[in-house]
């Protein structure tokens, strides 16, 4: 069924963590995998979709048949999404993006100071990738993820609004689910329906989710 509503659909979607750098040897990061979003690029290919995966350092293969577009950086992600959004039928961003970078990066390796305990490091907002592309008049059908180790339905939902998301699928992490696993378990909302996945492969889930978000789009 798939294959009938991706044909020559164009998506777009954002995969994996960021880094931000601090100095030329060290970042901030999160323990995205990818795995999430590459499930959902490859499910795509599959079913005819033409498919630009725009992804955080990962060590994942491209999937065949996708366009892969590698960056590190929250601000490298956006110049690229910016770049290719209006192109999309759908935009689905499965990215951890780091909300907060450095503010200003070491161009040297930072010493450490014998003679203090604690430093700090101060770090500056970094664009909301997917509240932008919501806030363009050509934008696509957009679809965001939520991580959440509590509340997950309601913190989602609040996602769903505050970045005027079509739909959101709402993952819990932690109790082994949801980053770096070939598991995952979604709760798919939209302004009309709340739909369960429950627990299987992430490729299993990427099918289920591309045909409720096909349906959407036809
Ligand atoms: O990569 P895996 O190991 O397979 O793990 C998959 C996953 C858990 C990372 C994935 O399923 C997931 O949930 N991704 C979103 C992670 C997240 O923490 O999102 P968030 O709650 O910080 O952000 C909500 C939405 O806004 C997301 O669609 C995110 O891509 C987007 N966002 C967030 C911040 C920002 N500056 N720009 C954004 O576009």
């Amino acid at each position: 069924a798939n294959a009938q509503l991706w044909k020559q659909r164009r998506l777009l979607i954002t995969a994996g963590p960021t880094y931000e750098d601090i100095d030329p040897v060290r970042f901030i990061g999160n323990r995205s995998s990818g795995k999430m979003g590459y499930a959902i690029a490859e499910a795509a290919a599959c079913a005819g979709a033409e498919v630009t995966l725009i992804s955080g350092p990962v060590s994942l293969p491209t999937p065949f048949g996708v366009e892969r577009i590698d960056v590190r950086s929250a601000e490298q992600m956006f110049a690229e999404v910016q770049k290719y959004y209006a192109a999309a039928d759908c935009f689905i961003s499965a990215a951890a993006v780091a909300d907060f970078r450095v503010e200003q990066m070491a161009e040297q390796k930072l010493k450490k100071q014998n003679d203090v305990d604690s430093m700090s490091l101060n770090l500056v907002k970094n664009p909301d990738i997917v509240a932008w592309v919501t806030a363009q008049q050509d934008k696509p059908f957009v679809v965001g993820f939520a991580a959440e180790t509590e509340n997950v339905e309601s913190y989602a939902r609040d996602k769903l609004s505050r970045k005027k998301l079509d739909m959101i699928c709402a993952n819990q992490v932690g109790q082994g689910l949801g980053f770096e696993r070939d598991d995952n378990r979604l709760t798919v909302i939209s302004a009309s329906e709340t739909l369960a996945l429950p627990q299987s492969s992430k490729s299993e889930l990427s099918s289920k989710l591309l045909k409720i978000i096909g349906k959407a789009l036809s």
